[in-house]
Parts: structure tokens; C-alpha cells; sequence
């Protein structure tokens, strides 16, 4: 996937990085930080430290926007709904187990807030949200 992006970027003010994203550090601070369809994928016991690193990756007055959804179907949730567990296929077949959490719009706003963020997350239609904000 990263080759075929940088492939149809092409641009040398873009760095790609292979990483873990639990466990890597930001080596620069950036004037904004943006996640697509990241964020209900990370594990509760995760979400405070992943804010923290967010935080690390930010100028002083920096920025962050996010968008994603809380999109489950019922066959997915094979630990039941108040799991953050589902199980998803593959094309062919194969089952894998997931994080994805069930965020609303709501939940979040008090979840990042109580991290000390300004946020503002706002509902769009389906199971879409969005937010942004600073420290
Ligand atoms: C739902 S996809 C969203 C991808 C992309 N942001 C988009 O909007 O199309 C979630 C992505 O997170 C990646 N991912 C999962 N765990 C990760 C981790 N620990 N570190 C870095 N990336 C991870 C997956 O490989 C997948 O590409």
C-alpha cells in the first residue's frame, strides 16, 4: 500500500513511514495532525497514549482533524456489542479479529476533552463523525 501511494503521489515533500504506530516516535513536530478512519481502531486501554503521542507531534499551536465512522455489522460482533472486538473477512474467507470501538460523536467529544484537548466532534450522516482541535 505505501508503495502504490507513493507511486500515485509522487512527490518529494511527502515521507512515507513503515512503522508501528504504537511505538513510534515523531521526530519533528508538525502545524497539523490528521487520522482517517484511525482512531476507532486504536484500543481503549491505548486512546490516552495515543493523545499523548498526538501532543508530541504538535507544534505549540498545532492543530489536529480526524474522520471515521462506528460502522459494525451484527455478524461482526462476536463478543457481543459492548465489545471493541469484531471479526472481519477477508475476500477469501479468512476471519480476522479487529479493534473497532464504537464511537459516537458524543462519547468522544467527553473522551478527548477529559485528556485536556479543546475538541469539537460533530456527527455526519450514517455512522460518519468527524473532529478537530488543539491543545
Ligand atoms: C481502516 S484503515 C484506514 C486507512 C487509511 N487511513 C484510510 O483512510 O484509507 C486503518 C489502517 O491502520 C493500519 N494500522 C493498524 N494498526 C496499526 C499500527 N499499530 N500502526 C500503524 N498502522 C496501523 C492498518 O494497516 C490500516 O491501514
Amino acid at each position: 500500500m505505501l508503495a502504490l501511494a507513493r507511486r500515485q503521489l509522487a512527490s518529494d515533500r511527502v515521507r512515507f513511514v513503515h512503522a508501528d504506530l504504537f511505538a513510534w516516535e515523531p521526530d519533528e513536530r508538525y502545524d497539523a495532525v490528521f487520522f482517517g478512519f484511525w482512531l476507532s481502531h486504536v484500543p481503549l486501554e491505548r486512546f490516552a497514549d495515543f493523545w499523548h503521542l498526538v501532543a508530541r507531534a504538535l507544534k505549540p499551536r498545532g492543530r489536529f482533524a480526524f474522520v471515521d465512522d462506528a460502522f459494525r455489522t451484527p455478524d461482526e460482533l462476536i463478543d457481543g456489542e459492548d465489545s471493541s472486538t469484531v471479526q472481519r473477512r477477508l475476500n477469501d474467507g479468512t476471519a480476522f479479529r479487529a479493534v473497532k470501538v464504537p464511537h459516537t460523536a458524543e462519547s468522544l467529544q467527553g473522551l478527548i476533552e477529559d485528556l485536556g484537548w479543546e475538541v469539537e466532534v460533530r456527527r455526519l450522516t450514517g455512522p460518519f463523525f468527524w473532529g478537530e482541535g488543539h491543545r
